[in-house]
């Protein structure tokens, strides 16, 4: 049995699937560039049959990643399937995975078919995949809550029938580790011909146990892991690749395998993530969140200042965290701006650093010290917002508040709509309420506030306020951001945002979501 574990990374398509995690074009092109710098080896790039958003973005991904396999998803049906090859032909090293549930429950309630059925679906589908490529992926649909003899049968069919990758997914997160690491056993020790497929794994973390299953596998014998940056993924999201790969890396004497995961990249691959889908990461987060290398407690400072392995057993340069804070400021030029970029990640060409330069100038006038998550939110504001061009800019905004009387917060704002400014003034029952509706006013927009976070990017009271908007304009959905150290400023300017991305959503989203088994 090899010792390399493939790392199969699923956060363009099961992490897509997450609420509020839906990302264009643009932004899935930008994780996908990202994946391949931390090294993933398989880059599910989406589900080519839900939209014609999805196929779009799998034949983009697929014509521009050189180094990873990609892989598009298909349920077990000849259209999937071929639209599936169409997506994904062009790519270096492309994959079709193609998947049908195997478990009592999904065979009887959801699919109405027999699991000899069920069994002949799997055959014809894994047959047809092949006749396109010799890299195809069977996965069966809630395997942990399926009989594992009939996993045996419908495995060792598919890999006679042409599947070189075998995935078994814990679909709903059921399974506990033990158990899960001896159903990988018995199946590879059962399957007659498991020596010409690589067991694969698929765990989610509806109770937080996506990491632990995913790794008792790996024990057991699974060679490949299907994961999430940031575990992200449908429900309580999957396992994450953060986690699943430090613990293979830390403890390759406990779990003897290697993988091939460029570790500095996990940090900014993970928070390039968070940016894009406005989701902050969790102070407590393991690998990642800004707790996670942080020590408090004055005798844990006392055992780090003498030596650092008492109480961290990875550094964060590890991780691909910098320990530099305070790196640019007022009087920093172009080129330590550009050189500060590239160490953090952010490859921009002469006219983006330019941009970036420009209103990280503007910004220190206001903000006396420039974090290193200052200029990245620069970078998303300055240089990725430009990648459609924006109907609506804030040009200003003024609100005015009281406390203590009945007199309602008014907001008098200043907005680009092209080539037009409209100024508008309104009331609201606070400054934000205000701000929102005059800007919803000026747009003629009837779109649904959902979602309203703030997250301080930096300490300190002059610190930028980074705020994420979710809007709802019927069946479109849309994820705006806004910084600014004004956090009505960067409220208005998120809530412009999400409004110029309903703008430009594409018309044809079909949620494969509300349709699992058509
Ligand atoms: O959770 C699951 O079972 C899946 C399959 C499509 C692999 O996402
Ligand atoms: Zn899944």
């Amino acid at each position: 049995m090899s010792d390399r574990v493939i790392v199969f990374d699923t956060t363009l398509r099961d992490g897509e699937q997450s609420p509020g995690a839906t990302m264009d074009l643009n932004e899935k092109l930008r994780i996908a560039r990202q994946l391949e710098a931390l090294g993933v080896d398989v880059i599910e790039a989406g589900f080519p049959a839900a939209s014609d958003g999805d196929f779009n973005a799998v034949k983009v991904i697929a014509e521009t990643v050189s180094q990873a396999q990609v892989a598009g998803l298909a349920r077990a049906s000849a259209k999937d399937i071929d639209r599936a090859w169409e997506a994904v032909k062009n790519a270096k090293h492309p994959r079709i995975h193609t998947f049908i549930a195997t478990s009592p429950i999904h065979m009887e309630f959801k699919l109405r078919k027999s699991p000899d059925e069920v069994l002949a679906m799997a055959v014809s589908a894994v047959k047809r995949a092949a006749s396109y490529t010799d890299n195809v992926e069977f996965s069966a649909e809630d395997a942990s809550r399926s009989d594992k003899d009939f996993l045996v049968r419908v495995f060792t069919a598919c890999i006679d029938a042409g599947a070189t990758t075998i995935n078994i997914p814990d679909t709903v997160g059921y399974a506990q580790p033990d158990e899960f690491g001896q159903l990988i056993r018995y199946i590879i020790e059962n399957v007659p011909n498991a020596d010409k497929a690589v067991f694969s794994v698929h765990c989610h973390d509806d109770l937080g146990l996506a990491v632990a299953n995913s790794l008792a596998a790996v024990r057991n014998g699974a060679r490949q892991v299907e994961v999430c940056l940031s575990g992200i993924g449908e429900r309580a999201g999957n396992a994450s690749l953060e986690e699943c790969v430090m613990a293979l890396k830390l403890r390759p004497e406990y779990y003897g395998v290697e993988c091939a995961i460029n570790n500095e990249q996990l940090y900014p691959a993970c928070h390039l993530l968070s940016m894009i889908i406005g989701r902050p990461i969790p102070a407590n987060k393991a690998i990642i969140g800004s707790n996670a290398f942080a020590h408090e407690s004055g005798i844990h400072q006392d055992g780090m200042l003498k030596n650092r392995d008492t109480y961290e057993i990875m550094s964060p340069q590890a991780v691909g965290r910098k320990t530099t804070d305070i790196v640019i400021g007022k009087h920093s030029g172009r080129n330590a701006v550009r050189t500060r970029l590239e160490e953090l990640g952010y490859r921009l060409d002469y006219d983006q650093v330019n941009a970036v330069f420009a209103a990280m100038k503007e910004l220190a006038d206001r903000k006396a010290k420039i974090h290193d998550e200052d200029l990245e939110a620069l970078v998303f504001s300055e240089v990725y917002r430009l990648r459609i061009p924006d109907r609506f800019r804030l040009g200003n905004i003024c609100v005015q508040t009281s406390m203590g009387s009945n007199m309602p917060a008014t907001a008098a704002v200043v907005l680009q709509d092209r080539d037009k400014e409209v100024r508008l003034a309104g009331f609201g029952t606070g400054p934000i309420d205000a701000a929102f509706n005059v800007i919803s006013q000026i747009c003629g927009t009837k779109a649904e506030l959902e979602k309203f976070s703030v997250n301080a990017i930096t300490g300190g009271t002059d610190a930028q306020g980074e705020v994420t908007v979710n809007l709802r304009d019927g069946k479109h959905a849309a994820t705006g951001r806004g910084a600014d150290p004004d956090i009505i400023v960067a409220s208005a300017k998120a809530y412009i945002d999400a409004l110029n991305r309903l703008e430009h959503k594409e018309k044809d989203v079909i949620s494969y979501k509300q349709n699992p088994t058509e």
